[in-house]
């Protein structure tokens, strides 16, 4: 489609306009400090830190693991099924005012269970969330279950035996936490019996470990999407496989520069991925300890990377391509995105 000329002062205006689905955000990582600490003191959790400020003074990450330790840290004060829901309710509210209409949320049911939160309390909280953010804003907002992947494939088949009452609930499986020394195949049954339930699968590979995690997550978990997958670039044949067969990258930016993978986002590598014809989507991952939600990651990327309306297109189209959603409405969807950017060439 042909695209209008948009002027740099103009696009930031642009992108948070723009319809977009959000693929990669782990609720437990849209908890602000603030919710945090009145959580806490709801249910009576003593936090290691003395305050709002203390805590997001503690968010100077070196890598993955100095992050996840304050992350699983933060997710202690979730105990009540109230707790998931105000947390979920807040991060739905601010991605329907930034122009998501579709979003598909990761959780960690591990980190609740342990601690002895029951899975319904979890999923049940999250769930009405999502139902009534379709109520009110008319977002599509589903849940994916991520099992932890530093825990044993044992524990990630318990949880999800767990999670089976509340099937209809989620839409499928993922893989998170600590990649290093946690390759995909150490969950090769777990994620053989999720796509016999009929979920789908995705997971974490090529966010620091290399592009071998990327190669096992495909052939032998069989994902159907890669989240971050950034390590990629370094494996050409890797490249043209992804390439081939449109295999999304779910890439977050904003994350990727805060965990230290590339040293400033000019130095980020999406423009490369996107030129070498992989479906690469743009999302905020743990928006709460990165510096930013979804809109966020798109206003400063293209402006470190110096993209233009084109590319804008692209990812947005990406973005509704790469989601679980069905065939008519992911037309739907990407029929508002080109009437949205035919509208504007109108007013230029
Ligand atoms: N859990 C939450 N955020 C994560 C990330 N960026 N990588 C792996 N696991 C995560
Ligand atoms: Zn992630």
């Amino acid at each position: 489609m042909h695209l209008p000329h948009i002027t740099p002062q103009r696009l930031p205006s642009v992108l948070r306009r723009m319809p977009k689905a959000e693929l990669h955000i782990h609720i437990e990582g849209s908890l602000e400090p603030e919710l945090i600490f009145q959580l806490a003191e709801r249910n009576g959790v003593k936090l290691p830190y003395e305050s709002v400020e203390a805590l997001r003074a503690a968010y100077a990450f070196t890598d993955l693991q100095s992050f996840l330790d304050i992350y699983y840290a933060g997710a202690s004060v979730l105990l009540k099924e109230e707790d998931f829901f105000d947390m979920a309710w807040a991060y739905l509210q601010k991605a329907a005012a930034e122009n998501v209409v579709h979003t598909e949320i990761f959780f960690d049911p591990q980190t609740h269970t342990a601690r002895g939160v029951p899975m319904g309390t979890v999923i049940q909280g999250l769930h009405h969330a999502c139902q009534r953010a379709h109520q009110e804003f008319g977002i599509s907002a589903k849940l994916i279950l991520c099992f932890l992947r530093h825990l044993s494939e044992e524990d990630a088949f318990a949880t999800l035996e767990a999670a089976l009452p509340y099937r209809h609930h989620f839409i499928g499986v993922g893989l998170d936490s600590s990649e290093l020394g946690h390759p995909p195949e150490k969950f090769a049954r777990v994620f053989a019996r999720s796509r016999e339930l009929g979920l789908h699968v995705v997971a974490h590979a090529g966010e620091e470990g290399p592009p071998a995690y990327v190669w096992s997550a495909l052939d032998v978990l069989q994902v159907e999407r890669i989240d971050h997958g950034v390590q990629a670039i370094h494996d050409p044949a890797l490249m043209q496989r992804l390439a081939q067969e449109r295999v999304p990258l779910t890439v977050c930016p904003l994350s990727n520069v805060k965990l230290c993978v590339f040293p400033t986002l000019a130095q980020h590598n999406l423009k490369q991925l996107l030129d070498a014809g992989l479906c690469v989507t743009v999302n905020s991952d743990d928006p709460a300890y990165f510096g930013g939600y979804l809109n966020d990651n798109f206003v400063q990327l293209f402006e470190a990377l110096e993209l233009g309306p084109r590319e804008a297109y692209q990812l947005a189209f990406n973005s509704f391509e790469a989601s679980f959603a069905d065939a008519a409405t992911k037309r739907s969807w990407e029929h508002q995105l080109k009437t949205f950017f035919e509208d504007l060439r109108e007013h230029d």
